[in-house]
């Protein structure tokens, strides 16, 4: 094995290398465990004993020798990055990978569908903090102490805060409004609210609701029945009939629940209505006076109708969906569907 005629090799060798794809195979053509360098230093015990140690030296010289120049050329490679297109192995013309575009949640969505008609009606859409007085949440809506939703069971109060609670619906929101602006006075109100309930597929912890609240002089509950049904109307279609049934809330007087004919049967009775032909859709009703006098208006002058509703009901009657924890598993094989 001449040493000369090998060096020569790998000088022609280096030259021709135009890839860190070509260094490599050259690493592993003389550096390898069955290459080249490696027989070298393999026939060293066979050589003359008195020309060995020159010999020896020699192989260790031209070992480190290439292993400089690869790790020289490496580096100029890098630097530069000259390596040739052609040897990319990139199809340049195959399609590129299509990231996948987000969109908004499905309650996201309803929010935006609902508070779009009311603006478009005059409504102001306002947002509020989920963490709420024990005054905002109750006291200011007429709700008496003695009231069962102010119970723990049906609140969330704050730990080492006594008067600060996770409101457990919007209608906070209507004496924050009110506090600040005189009327008129149009606004809706999204967001989320909280409340203590064992989960299950028509209960959760935390849902959204959006608030409706409107104060002017003259305001009568016709003004109220025609706003929803334009609302209700927008949602489900024309030609779904609304009716209202009477209720209590201690903020507004008279109250109604608001419903509306049963989206699958039509009204005809089905298991989703519970053969009733109607679905509960929200709570409204005229804001009681006791609640203008809280924050400071006169209830002689002023009228107004208030009502809410849950965005996840109206998700769930709109899409036919029937277990509200769907909307918070990120399950995107049920997301993507919206
Ligand atoms: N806040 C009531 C609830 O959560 C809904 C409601 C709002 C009723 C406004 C009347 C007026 O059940």
């Amino acid at each position: 094995m001449d040493i000369n005629l090998i060096s020569a090799q790998i000088k022609e060798d280096l030259d021709k290398a135009s890839s860190l794809n070509d260094l490599e195979a050259l690493r592993l053509k003389y550096l390898g465990r069955k290459g080249v360098i490696a027989e070298l230093t393999g026939a060293i015990p066979s050589v003359a004993p008195e020309e060995r140690g020159v010999f020896g030296k020699a192989v260790n010289a031209l070992k480190q020798q290439l292993i400089s120049s690869l790790e020289a050329k490496q580096a100029s490679f890098a630097a530069v990055n000259t390596q040739p297109l052609e040897t990319v192995e990139t199809d340049l013309g195959m399609p590129g990978i299509a990231q996948d575009l987000g969109h908004r949640h499905p309650i996201t969505g309803i929010i935006d569908e609902v508070c779009g008609i009311f603006s478009r009606m005059g409504f102001r859409v306002l947002e509020g903090p989920q963490i709420e007085t024990e005054h905002n949440n109750f006291t200011g809506l007429n709700i008496p102490l003695e009231h069962p939703s102010r119970d723990a069971f049906d609140t969330f109060y704050l730990q080492d805060h006594q008067k600060l609670l996770l409101r457990s619906h919007t209608s906070p929101m209507q004496v924050r409004a009110m506090g600040k602006n005189k009327p008129p006075l149009a606004i809706v109100v999204p967001g989320r609210v909280y409340r203590p309930d064992a989960v299950d597929a028509s209960h959760l912890f935390m849902f959204h609701q959006i608030e409706g609240l409107l104060v002017d002089e003259g305001v009568t509950f016709a003004d109220l029945k025609g706003v929803l049904e334009v609302f209700v109307k927008a949602v489900f279609g024309q030609g779904i009939s609304m009716r209202f049934r009477p209720h209590f809330f201690p903020f507004t007087e008279p109250s109604a629940e608001v419903d509306i004919s049963c989206i699958i049967c039509k009204g005809k009775g089905c298991s989703v209505c519970g053969r009733k032909g109607w679905l509960e859709i929200l709570g409204s009703g005229m804001v009681h006076p006791n609640v203008f006098r809280q924050v400071g208006y006169d209830p002689k002058r002023f009228t107004g109708f208030a009502f809410g509703m849950g965005v996840e009901r109206i998700a769930m009657l709109k899409y036919g969906i029937n277990d509200i924890r769907l909307f918070f598993e990120n399950d995107l094989r049920f997301l993507k569907q919206f």
